[in-house]
């Protein structure tokens, strides 16, 4: 292992500026010197995370694909490693140093192999520093917004062995053309837009990811129009606020319903959206939602709490009361819509009777299904220098009640589908019973039904006996 190269290492304070109004848009092509580097070779890719890591690596499948690499069955042959990580709580950065340390007998047994780690930790100045010390197995840390670079590092430790650290901190670029291999047949990822500036007090996501940053229309259309041609039929668009959509175009206008519009028109068979923020859905979204069937009657709003105070000191900018309102508002426009949230439990500050105003919320909200979460201080965010005086107990207390009245909405929602016919994507067959195949309803309902396996990614009707915790059990009863 040769000397430390001269990249950027990644700095909190420099993610945190919102400077610059004008975001470039590079089209990418991989250099020709690049193809072929790995011809003969495997990798192996691990992600973390959330859709926006799957579909960042998606891309970095893609690349490597390009230069000739194929997917490996197993670590121990690999010749590349890539971990994308995530940095939302401090539970999923251990896991990866876990798996970090569980690798590098394999790199002592293949010194060849080349070991890399990137995604949100990555941007994390004192991760990197940490990787620096202790984890010399680790021969390349790439961050958030230089994904396309990859090939150029590889390329350059094929040349000469060295140890690569380069993170961007700046606001972010959005790259168009790089290259993607969707895990799915049928069901693709689609960015449409990048970072986010809510800044919400717990999260580090505005650091790592980098200010919000929209596509331009036609190409997020035009990959829709050609994701159709080569037979998909669902689409899930992504962001972290995917509300917020253009509002970063100098020349306004062109928001998120009218994307979310020009998208179903396309008449791709379904589309999902996520993550969206209950303070920036409109009611002109609310409205295209209910107008077009193609989009899916199902939406993941994340209300994080139900204490306005508690939502004050989160930064949210919404409080309790409107944000059950925008649920009357979904529930009359997309009706039988089925919604899930986000909640996190224990913040600083949080009160019995904070907690109880939450547990209040997901009764009158009617959710069916959420993830919670206990709060995890994520150093560099405003939260984690608020004073939290609960102990362990007390937070996996509250998280196991709130677990109870979520898992009761779960059950209710898959209840109401009793003796229907749902129409269900199918996308393979159960992990537990190869008989069975599984797939989803336009609710976001599991399935599990017998069938043959070439209905694989296709649409079947299906009529529900039972409705489980998990998910629903039925029949087919005619194929479309
Ligand atoms: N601690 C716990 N949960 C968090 N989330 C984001 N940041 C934190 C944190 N510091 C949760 C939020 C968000 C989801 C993706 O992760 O609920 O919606
Ligand atoms: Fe984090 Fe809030 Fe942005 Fe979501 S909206 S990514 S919770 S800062």
């Amino acid at each position: 292992m040769g000397k430390l190269s001269k990249y950027q290492a990644p700095s909190l304070k420099e993610a945190r500026k919102r400077i610059n109004k004008d975001t470039k848009h590079i089209y990418y092509e991989l250099d020709k010197e690049y193809i072929g580097l790995g011809n003969g070779k495997t990798y192996l890719l691990k992600t973390y995370g959330c859709q926006g890591n799957l579909a960042d690596s998606e891309k970095i499948s893609g690349l490597l694909e390009a230069m000739g690499y194929t997917k490996a069955t197993d670590d121990s042959e690999s010749d590349v490693i890539i971990f994308n990580t995530c940095a939302i709580r401090e539970n999923a950065e251990n896991r990866v140093f876990g798996e970090l340390g569980r690798i590098k007998s394999l790199k002592k047994a293949r010194p060849g192999m080349i070991m890399a780690l990137c995604g949100c930790m990555a941007q994390e100045e004192g991760i990197v520093e940490e990787i620096k010390k202790k984890y010399h197995q680790v021969d390349i840390v790439f961050g958030t917004h230089n994904i396309h670079m990859l090939p150029s590092y590889i390329a350059s430790i094929y040349k000469r062995p060295s140890r690569i650290i380069d993170v961007y901190s700046f606001e972010g670029d959005i790259i168009e053309n790089v290259p993607q291999i969707h895990d799915h047949p049928k069901k693709a990822w689609v960015n449409i837009m990048y970072g986010c500036d809510e800044f919400c007090t717990y999260c580090i996501v505005p650091y790592t990811r980098g200010k919000e940053r929209s596509r331009l229309p036609k190409d997020i259309i035009d990959e829709v129009k050609d994701l159709i041609d080569k037979g998909y039929v669902e689409v899930t668009l992504l962001g972290q606020n995917v509300n917020a959509y253009g509002k970063d175009f100098l020349e306004k206008g062109y928001t998120f319903s009218n994307l979310l519009e020009d998208l179903a028109l396309t008449g791709i068979k379904r589309i999902r959206f996520t993550t969206s923020h209950p303070r920036d859905l409109d009611d002109e979204t609310i409205a295209v939602m209910g107008k077009y069937p193609n989009i899916m009657p199902h939406l993941h709003l994340p209300v994080q709490s139900g204490s306005n105070k508690i939502l004050k000191k989160m930064n949210r900018k919404y409080t309790k009361e409107e944000y059950l309102e925008k649920v009357e508002k979904l529930r009359q426009s997309v009706p039988g819509i089925s919604l899930t949230t986000d909640i996190i439990v224990a913040f600083p500050g949080e009160t019995e009777e904070d907690f109880e105003a939450t547990l209040d919320l997901v009764r009158k909200a009617r959710f069916e299904g959420a993830y919670t979460f206990i709060y995890s201080p994520r150093e560099g965010t405003p939260a984690a220098t608020y004073e939290n005086t609960l102990t362990p107990d007390e937070k996996k207390a509250r998280l196991l009640k709130l677990n109870d009245l979520i898992n009761e909405g779960f059950y209710e929602g898959n209840k109401r589908f009793e003796g229907e016919v749902v129409n269900v994507l199918v996308d393979g067959t159960s992990d537990k019973d190869p008989n069975m195949l599984t797939g989803y309803t336009p609710h976001e309902k599991v399935v599990n039904f017998p069938g043959s396996k070439d209905l694989i990614g296709k649409f079947v009707n299906v009529k529900i006996k039972k409705a489980y915790s998990w998910h629903l059990r039925g029949e087919i009863v005619e194929n479309n």
